[in-house]
């Protein structure tokens, strides 16, 4: 459990998996996550049952003043050469727009770095999604690539950025 004020994250249960999956169908944030097509109860419940098999997987509630209003998690976490691949949903439209964000990468940096031990945190963005990209290069995330047209989402392409950042460039406080 990690936690900074009335704002924690703590692994997801099944409990939240309902929520999760309506956030997943919302066209809205669809896009911001760059996800297509329907999640089905039975998808995400195969989503679950993996996260509790699968260790280059964690996934976080993001629970602020008792009310679940998103997830978060590494995925690929590898070992051997200590990246993983860092993700956010803020999924009420309330929870978005002042700064919780930045709360929750704050935690999440923290945790991957000194507890994990990572030695590199990723991620991909879509190259027009403002807010997510001006909080990770506010924590001093950087642009490493550019996917071009990688996605095709709503009959639109989607160029895509790659962002890192390395421990050597974590300084811990932001
Ligand atoms: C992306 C997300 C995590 C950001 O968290 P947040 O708490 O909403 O973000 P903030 O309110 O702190 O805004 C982040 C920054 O973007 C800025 N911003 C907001 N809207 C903006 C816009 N349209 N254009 C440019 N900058 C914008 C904010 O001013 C803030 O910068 P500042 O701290 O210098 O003022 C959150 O909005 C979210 O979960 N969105 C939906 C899913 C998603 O996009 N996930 C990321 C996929 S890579």
């Amino acid at each position: 459990m990690m936690h900074a004020g009335d704002v924690h994250l703590r692994p997801i249960s099944e409990a939240e998996l309902e929520q999760t999956r309506a956030w997943a169908n919302d066209p809205e944030l669809r896009r911001l996550i760059l996800r297509v097509g329907e999640v089905t109860c039975a998808d995400q419940q195969r989503w679950f049952e993996r996260l509790q098999t699968d260790a280059s997987r964690q996934v976080y509630a993001v629970i602020e003043a008792g009310q679940h209003v998103g997830n978060t998690g590494f995925y690929h976490w590898d070992k051997v050469h200590g990246r993983a691949e860092f993700w956010i949903l803020l999924g009420h439209g309330s929870s978005r727009g002042r700064g919780l964000g930045g709360v929750v990468l704050r935690l999440m940096l923290a945790h991957g770095f000194n507890t994990l031990k990572l030695n590199k945190i990723f991620l991909h963005v879509g190259e027009d999604n403002l807010p997510a990209l001006r909080l990770y290069e506010k924590f001093g995330f950087r642009r490493e690539s550019l996917l071009r047209e990688h996605y095709q989402i709503e009959d639109a392409s989607v160029n895509v950025l790659g962002l890192s950042l390395l421990r050597s460039e974590y300084n811990g406080e932001k």
